[in-house]
């Protein structure tokens, strides 16, 4: 059934789920078991100031949404309903500005037996406070998606995205973010690291218009690592935020951290930047922004893993320490193209390998030099396809002709390499400049060609 509410223009489309929770406008909201609204606030005016939605920096977006708001309302009014337009009710008004204020993502891969842990926590934590929890499962073994969804059953708070042939937490976090619709939406582990308490301080700084962005922070104040990482991870982690402090030029403690609060109008402006893979959303989130925002850190004790193994892994090191060169180039060089230069590097190195060994087993020089290239070569499409690309990875006959190609393209940047080498030399005579001159044109002209035709 259509509602329509003249005095606000707010059209819902009422229907109920099993659950015994009844849909509004797209938000749902608890009702009593005789099917009456729970008490609720009422927020006639939708004023955002009040609902600490409002930022000097991104007043513009969020009044946008409340224009399209009342823009709406004469056309869907007018559109009416077979049985007519119910006349105004306060239960409808109600209802419609009460969606979740509070969306919590928690990105979740092999954690279903923390989940219920987590559920409770959350619920503990959050008493008095509209809150949902959005599980991101990237189709776990372990039946992560099963148990979030077993808990979706019986509480209408949780639900669950199950994602399919992809992998990657800033991914998961992103496509879980996406998905809500509450003025704030909060990140944290599945795995209990965090704690939970925090969320409502984040929330008041928040709501208070004291920030835009609260971090769970184990680096200011009170705050720790000590408990949940090694003394190895603990090092690490210290090095990736102080390389994270250069490229951001912001002074954040743990622009790393997993824990964080943000408002949404934020989160949907940068999303279209962030990069999926990896660890890094928080950093990437920050670097991203394009209006000034406001942070704020609050410490907290970063906790042993309730149940599970941690996912963190040198591919995610690699991917992090890819995005933080590529923001310290001023976003000039991507983070793949760095990788890709790596991987080349390695190459010169497996040219230069090969060549002495067969050089030593009596090879003449030129062909000894002709099989290493070609080795060397082979190498680099194979750690290409398997770490800079991993996300496209070739398979199979697509993998073959992927390799030609490669092979091709960077025939063609041998020419050119050489080419713009002897113009450089003609026109400076300075040998140094024009072999350097002639390798950054080829490599760059291999990884532009080969991300396009190949990968
Ligand atoms: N959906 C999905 N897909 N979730 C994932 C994936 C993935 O590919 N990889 C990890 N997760 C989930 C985990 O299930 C967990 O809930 C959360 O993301 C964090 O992963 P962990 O594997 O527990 O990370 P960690 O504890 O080693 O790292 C923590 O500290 C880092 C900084 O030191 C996390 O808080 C990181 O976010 C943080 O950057
Ligand atoms: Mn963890």
């Amino acid at each position: 059934m259509r509602r329509v509410d003249p005095r606000q223009g707010i059209v819902g489309h009422q229907s109920e789920n099993r659950a015994g929770w009844r849909t509004l406008g797209g938000a749902a909201q608890p009702q009593g078991r005789d099917g009456a609204a729970m008490p609720a606030r009422l927020h006639h005016d939708l004023d955002l100031r009040r609902h600490g939605l409002f930022t000097p920096a991104f007043g513009r977006q969020t009044s946008g949404l409340v224009r399209t708001q009342i823009q709406a309302e004469p056309e869907l009014a007018s559109r009416g309903e077979e049985g007519g337009t119910i006349p105004y009710s306060s239960e409808v008004a109600e209802s419609a500005a009460q969606g979740f204020e509070l969306t919590v993502v928690a990105p979740a891969f092999n954690e279903a037996d923390n989940l219920a842990e987590l559920a409770r926590r959350l619920a503990a934590a959050l008493q008095g406070v509209r809150w949902q929890l959005i599980v991101v499962d990237d189709d776990s073994p372990d039946g992560t998606a099963d148990t979030a969804k077993g808990l979706a059953q019986s509480d209408p708070r949780i639900t669950c995205i199950r994602r399919v042939k992809r992998r990657g937490l800033a991914g998961a976090v992103i496509e879980g973010a996406l998905a809500s619709a509450a003025p704030y939406v909060a990140v944290i582990d599945a795995d209990l690291q965090h704690d939970e308490t925090l969320l409502p301080a984040m929330l008041a700084e928040l709501r208070e218009d004291r920030a835009d962005l609260v971090i769970g922070s184990r680096y200011v104040g009170e705050g720790s690592a000590t408990e949940g990482l090694s003394v190895v991870r603990g090092a690490g982690s210290k090095l990736a935020n102080r390389l994270a402090r250069l490229a951001l030029r912001a002074d954040v403690a743990d622009p790393v951290s997993g824990f964080f609060m943000v408002r949404r109008p934020i989160f949907d402006e940068v999303a279209p930047k962030l990069s999926v893979q990896g660890f890094k959303i928080l950093f990437d989130l920050i670097a991203s922004r394009t209006n000034p925002i406001r942070i704020v850190e609050l410490p907290y004790s970063f906790r042993a893993r309730y149940a599970g193994a941690s996912k963190m892994d040198s591919m995610a090191v690699t991917d992090y320490l890819g995005l933080v060169l590529s923001k310290l180039s001023g976003n000039l060089i991507p983070p793949r193209a760095l990788l890709f230069f790596v991987v080349g590097a390695s190459g010169l190195i497996v040219n230069l390998v090969i060549a002495k060994i067969l050089i030593g087993l009596h090879v003449p020089f030129a062909p000894a030099d002709a099989i290493a290239a070609i080795l060397a070569m082979t190498s680099n499409f194979l750690i290409n396809n398997e770490v800079t690309y991993r996300d496209r990875r070739l398979r199979g006959l697509r993998l073959i002709t992927g390799y030609l190609r490669f092979c091709a393209l960077c025939g063609v940047g041998l020419i050119a390499n050489i080419a713009v080498a002897a113009l450089v030399h003609q026109a400076l005579h300075v040998n140094s400049l024009a072999v350097v001159a002639g390798a950054v044109f080829g490599a760059v002209w291999n990884y532009g060609s080969t991300s396009v035709a190949v990968w």
